[in-house]
């Protein structure tokens, strides 16, 4: 990292800021060490408070093939069915969870795993019964993060949940991420296996640096944009505001991403809003 000066979008002058990171599922395997001595860089140096949110797609569909259970997904979504919740949250909440807090550990940091049920952090609703028990969150109560990392601890989020009654809810991990980063007014890195959103084009892979709303729906309808992507575009949308200026998507694997992404600099696909985008085309 540069000088704190560089990252006046996430930290400004004796006001920490939060920044939230998702890990994906598809990628967590292959993170270099590098990447968890960035996360505890962040917090021991630069005035940002990290907070890390992950997902576990691979993972779960395996342990869900040895119960010889079938997964399906719906826009990206996993359908959820009363049989298979119980594996997705010893999965997430459990051995993700806790590798990670292993992972900071290792990388000279202390992390508290926790997820969306401990202190009722997430209140969801269902929104789609088709999708069995997965949950939207509408609302995050951020005192459980702010008081980890005011303590000094790095907390990793499971994006597992709970209705009214005390059903356990799976959230996807890229909406949890965003939802966490709106109550928390903070920017947000998507960590992936891919170098951003891109298209196709003659067998290769071109990454769009820049993305708003109208480009993102246009990419959605004519099938670009597809599969794991909706949730984390449409949660990236939903979290940009006046405070969250933008979200960025970047693969992980990629030397010092993490540091480019806290910097702005040149990598992965970076959402924002019209407005802005407007002024950084000029
Ligand atoms: N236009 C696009 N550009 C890049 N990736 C895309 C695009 N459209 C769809 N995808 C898919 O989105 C996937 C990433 O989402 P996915 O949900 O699989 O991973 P993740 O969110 O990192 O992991 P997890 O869901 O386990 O947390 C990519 O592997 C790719 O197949
Ligand atoms: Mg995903």
């Amino acid at each position: 990292m540069t000088t704190s000066g560089s990252m006046h979008h996430t930290a400004r002058e004796g006001n920490t800021r939060y920044f939230v990171i998702k890990c994906g599922g598809s990628v967590l395997k292959q993170l270099p060490e590098e990447f968890y001595h960035d996360i505890v860089n962040l917090k021991k140096n630069h005035n940002i408070h990290p907070v890390i949110v992950h997902g576990g797609g691979p993972e779960i569909s395996e342990m869900l093939e040895m119960a010889s259970i079938e997964t399906k997904f719906t826009d990206g979504l996993r359908v959820t069915t009363d049989e298979m919740v119980d594996i997705v949250e010893m999965v997430l909440s459990g051995k993700i969870n806790k590798l990670l807090v292993k992972k900071i550990y290792q990388a000279g940091g202390r992390a508290v795993g926790v997820s969306g049920v401990d202190g009722a952090m997430f209140t969801c609703e269902v929104p789609d019964r088709a999708l069995g028990r997965v949950g939207n969150v509408t609302s995050v109560d951020r005192s459980l993060i702010t008081e980890l990392s005011e303590s000094g601890y790095i907390p990793i989020v499971s994006p597992i949940s709970m209705d009214k009654y005390g059903e356990t809810l799976n959230i996807n991990g890229d909406e949890a991420a965003s939802a966490v980063a709106k109550a928390l007014e903070a920017e947000i890195c998507l960590v992936s296996d891919i170098p951003g959103i891109y298209e196709l084009i003659d067998g290769k892979q071109i990454v769009y640096p820049l993305l708003d709303e109208e480009k993102i729906t246009r990419l959605i309808d004519e099938g670009i944009i597809f599969g794991g992507m909706i949730p984390k575009v449409k949660g990236a949308l939903a979290a940009l505001s006046e405070q969250v200026r933008s979200v960025i998507i970047v693969d992980g694997r990629e030397k010092q991403a993490l540091r480019k992404a806290v910097e702005h600099g040149p990598i992965g696909t970076r959402i924002i809003r019209k407005e802005l985008l407007d002024v950084t085309a000029n």
